[in-house]
């Protein structure tokens, strides 16, 4: 579909020059497959997926699938205890490995001919094959895996982005929540029928947070614009100090990445006076973590990489992981974090804990299927950005710059 404000005789490098700064992107970026296969080799499998916990396989043979887009990563804790990533591919003929998307086992095996590999990814087993039949030469292919503070990521690149700096930097501000030793209390996905993109970009502005988010918007700040906010983060800032925490602000989060790093951020943000933390009525929701010692009345963002994003509040934290399953369908995955001793039923209860996101997700969802409805139209004209919506303009700059980037 062309509309009238796209040309569809202009190239990929045309169609970036063409985009006015500060605008939001031209219709084919998010309609036109020769953009999608662009961005699956310089966005998608260039860069670091936030792929869970490490507390969810606790013991060796655990293992869980990461699927983005075509590819399909099998994440296991082998025989030594670590923790590593393999493609989802039979090294036969090529078939899915493994069907469950979370589990323990001894083997995985093939669902198509049989061929068995064992949790270190190497094959165990295949009949009949001729008496030369290198096995070692058969194992399971190597995935990027690394994990940064308990968190493990993957990547679908055989030279991702290098995350030494993002680990050091961020290895205070993640500590003061004890990051390492927190636990999965609950994960959900999502479903979303939009282009990838205006997932992210959604995630990214909170301009649309006074209108579709009424629950959000009675304890977030971030709903205000810079100027009113100011006022409510000094009394948060006071209280951090006598609630165990440091005030830290790093900004290396997209076009303000080092070259060939993973981008990374931090800040903390006052919520509402009377809020304590996210939940229904701003009530603890569950154990105080790490280095806390009463609430301060903030929750803290972490930006890890292009498609991983976590908000810190005292008691918990939600992980949100969005990313493709094709050109026009997308992903949320919500990781809710508890401390790692922390109880369900008796310090936490996991309608409770996940409440406010899932109303704010779902409505979320709804505005970005909206949203995606009108970008298809012939009408679409990409308009200006508010002030509000600085980080989705810094998103979309990073995109360009990235499509733009060859190996
Ligand atoms: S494709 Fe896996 S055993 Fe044949
Ligand atoms: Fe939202």
């Amino acid at each position: 579909m062309t509309g009238a404000y796209t040309n569809s005789a202009q190239n990929v490098e045309e169609l970036i020059a063409a985009q006015k700064p500060g605008h939001a992107l031209a219709q084919r970026f998010y309609t036109d497959p020769e953009i999608y296969e662009l961005e699956v080799e310089r966005i998608i499998n260039r860069n670091w997926i936030l792929a869970g916990h490490q507390s969810e396989l606790p013991k060796a043979g655990d293992f869980k699938v990461l699927k983005v887009g075509r590819e399909s990563a099998i994440i296991v804790r082998g025989t030594g205890g670590h923790l590593r990533a393999f493609a989802n591919v039979c090294r036969h003929r090529g078939s899915l490995v493994c069907l469950e998307q979370k589990g323990r086992v001894k083997k995985f095996t093939c669902p198509y001919h049989g061929w068995m590999y064992d949790i270190d990814g190497k094959l165990a087993a295949a009949r009949d094959m001729p008496e030369d039949f290198d096995w070692d030469a058969h194992s399971l292919k190597t995935v990027s895996f690394d994990v940064i503070h308990g968190l493990m990521f993957v990547s679908f690149s055989d030279s991702p982005p290098a995350t030494e700096n993002c680990k050091k930097e961020l290895a205070e501000p993640m500590a003061m929540f004890d990051f390492e030793s927190l636990k999965l209390a609950a994960h959900k996905d999502y479903a979303i029928p939009a282009n990838w993109k205006l997932s992210i970009e959604n995630y990214q502005e909170c301009y649309h947070c006074a209108t579709a988010h009424p629950d959000y918007a009675r304890m977030h700040t971030l709903m205000l614009d810079d100027k009113k906010r100011e006022r409510v983060q000094g009394h948060m800032k006071d209280k951090m100090q006598a609630c165990g925490l440091k005030d830290i602000y790093i900004d290396r989060i997209d076009t303000a990445a080092r070259p060939g790093e993973i981008g990374y951020g931090y800040s903390r943000t006052a919520l509402f006076e009377g809020y304590l933390t996210g939940s229904r009525e701003g009530k603890p929701v569950a154990p105080l973590l790490g280095n806390f010692t009463d609430y301060d009345g903030g929750a803290s963002d972490f930006s890890l990489g292009a498609f991983s994003f976590l908000l810190a509040y005292s008691d918990h934290v939600v992980c949100y992981v969005f990313t493709p399953v094709d050109m026009d369908n997308s992903k949320c995955d919500i990781y809710w974090l508890v401390r790692g001793d922390a109880e369900e039923g008796k310090d936490y209860s996991i309608d409770e804990l996940t409440w406010l996101w899932d109303v704010t997700t779902e409505a979320d969802k709804t505005i970005i299927v909206n949203n995606s409805k009108g970008v298809h139209s012939r009408y679409y004209e990409p308009g200006p950005f508010s002030g509000m919506e600085s980080a989705e303009r810094v998103y979309v700059e990073w995109l360009l710059q990235e499509l733009e980037r060859p190996f």
